[in-house]
């Protein structure tokens, strides 16, 4: 700049205006004299950061801490903040804190080995999944958009029958809330409204496996203000529902149907036009005024047992798996609760599932297209499930199946360890971010 200047005399008068207003401002003469080139400088900063923003979300995440599936979501997001969107972005995840119980509330229960794999345990993989996902778990609780319950109450089984016996499940979760509410201030500050509790077993909260018993008994009050994870669903007014809640497949393990896709026939035949698997009364007991599956296992029975399109069995059998996978047909009449394991077990081994369960309100119906990939039969109508069928077969079955085999459906209905993108966690959460009391969200929205 000396030397142009020195060249053209002609400009000296500005010049020397330069000067003195520089003795003037002595402290911002640097920034003057070099005005051009910082005005330079943070204009294409900006452009810079503007573009990877607006054009690479995918490079911000690798600047920061982990190369996880969830984290381009979670930086999206972000962006997507940044940009005061309105519109909510899907696939942002919240974080948890999980409270560290004493282990009577849940490790202790691990002692048997059935307690993380029966069909109740969504339990202990849901609070698995959360531990081992930093993503998702915090330990900052000023972080936390949900706190996290971790109760098992359907592993005490029965020495007996073998079945859960949840007696003890009101008692216990109650012991925990004490614990929690007096030895941390979260459940106060909000009367437990963000905190989550799994609740897998027939009628949720109510915790009890006979209806009437768990009607009669409602959800604890000091559950009434949380939100249950829970398998029980029905698209009625049902007190065992009458609170936040998010309807979960129930438990599958999934190395479980891995080993039977393993070992299924190559050229995915499938010999069994209708299969079902399970108890069948012939003479149902009244017990207290009402008949196990309201009686539609007794009338398949009736009806199709000897039917040889039909292959039904009473017995339990547990490779009863490799059946699924060899059947087009898979009968999920309702039991007890309108929901089964065997839904999901259809679903993840391609067999149609056949749902008889009136009213019925199944898990994650935003993903699952559910009347795309099952049938439903009203219980009423169970007595014609021969030409219901059939009639399928010769129209869309093919059509159904192919749906069925879209492996996001399959996915979805599976707790994995780690939680994958799309599982059955990985869904829990997204329900969960839709949630009123979902903290971040509404910061955003105000
Ligand atoms: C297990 O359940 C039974 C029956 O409900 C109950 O008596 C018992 O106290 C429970 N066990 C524990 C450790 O809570
Ligand atoms: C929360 O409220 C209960 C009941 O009012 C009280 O007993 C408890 O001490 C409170 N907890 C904390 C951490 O302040
Ligand atoms: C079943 O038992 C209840 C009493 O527990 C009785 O009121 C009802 O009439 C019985 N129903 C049938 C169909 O037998
Ligand atoms: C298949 O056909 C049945 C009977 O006509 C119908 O109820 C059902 O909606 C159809 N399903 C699909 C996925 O097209």
């Amino acid at each position: 700049m000396v030397m142009q200047t020195s060249k053209h005399s002609s400009k000296s008068p500005r010049n020397r205006g330069f000067y003195v207003k520089m003795k003037l401002l002595p402290t911002s003469t640097f920034i003057y004299r070099y005005f051009k080139w910082f005005l330079w400088f943070f204009l294409s900063f900006y452009f810079f950061i503007s573009f990877h923003i607006t054009h690479k979300p995918p490079s911000l995440s690798k600047t920061t801490f982990l190369h996880h599936p969830y984290l381009k979501t979670t930086s999206r997001a972000l962006i997507e903040s940044l940009k005061k969107t309105t519109q909510y972005p899907k696939t942002i995840v919240p974080k948890v804190y999980i409270y560290n119980l004493p282990s009577k509330f849940n490790k202790d229960w691990l002692t048997n080995p059935r307690c993380s794999n029966h069909l109740f345990a969504s339990e202990v993989a849901i609070h698995k999944a959360l531990l081992d996902n930093n993503d998702v778990r915090t330990l900052d609780y000023r972080e936390a958009d949900f706190f996290f319950v971790p109760v098992y109450v359907a592993c005490n089984f029965s020495t007996s029958n073998g079945f859960p016996a949840i007696g003890h499940a009101r008692q216990l979760v109650h012991e925990a809330v004490e614990i929690i509410s007096s030895e941390f201030g979260f459940w106060n500050w909000s009367n437990g409204a963000d905190h989550i509790f799994v609740a897998s077993h027939d009628y949720g909260a109510c915790f009890h496996a006979m209806e009437d018993r768990a009607k009669a008994d409602g959800i604890p009050e000091f559950m009434k203000n949380s939100i249950i994870l829970q398998t029980f669903g029905v698209e009625h007014y049902h007190p065992c529902q009458d609170v936040e809640n998010v309807v979960v497949p129930p438990y599958i393990p999934p190395e479980s149907v891995r080993r039977t896709l393993e070992k299924s026939p190559i050229d995915g035949r499938r010999d069994i036009f209708a299969f079902f698997r399970g108890k069948m009364e012939v003479h149902p007991k009244n017990i207290s005024g009402r008949f196990y599956s309201k009686k539609v296992r007794t009338v398949i029975w009736e009806k199709y047992g000897g039917d040889r399109r039909f292959y039904l069995k009473r017995k339990r059998f547990g490779g009863y798996q490799s059946e699924i996978v060899r059947s087009k047909f898979c009968l999920c009449p309702l039991g007890w609760a309108p929901w089964s394991p065997r839904l999901v077990e259809s679903v993840v081994l391609g067999c149609v599932p056949v749902i008889i369960a009136d009213g019925i309100r199944l898990p994650f119906s935003s993903t699952v297209p559910w009347a795309e990939i099952s049938l439903t039969v009203a219980e009423r109508d169970v007595d014609k499930l021969g030409p219901i069928l059939e009639h399928v077969m010769r129209t869309n079955l093919t059509s159904i199946q192919r749906k069925l085999r879209d492996p996001d459906v399959r996915k979805a209905l599976l707790f994995n360890d780690p939680m994958i993108q799309g599982d059955a966690t990985w869904h829990v959460l997204q329900a969960l971010s839709m949630k009123k009391s979902y903290k971040k969200w509404r910061v955003l929205s105000e």
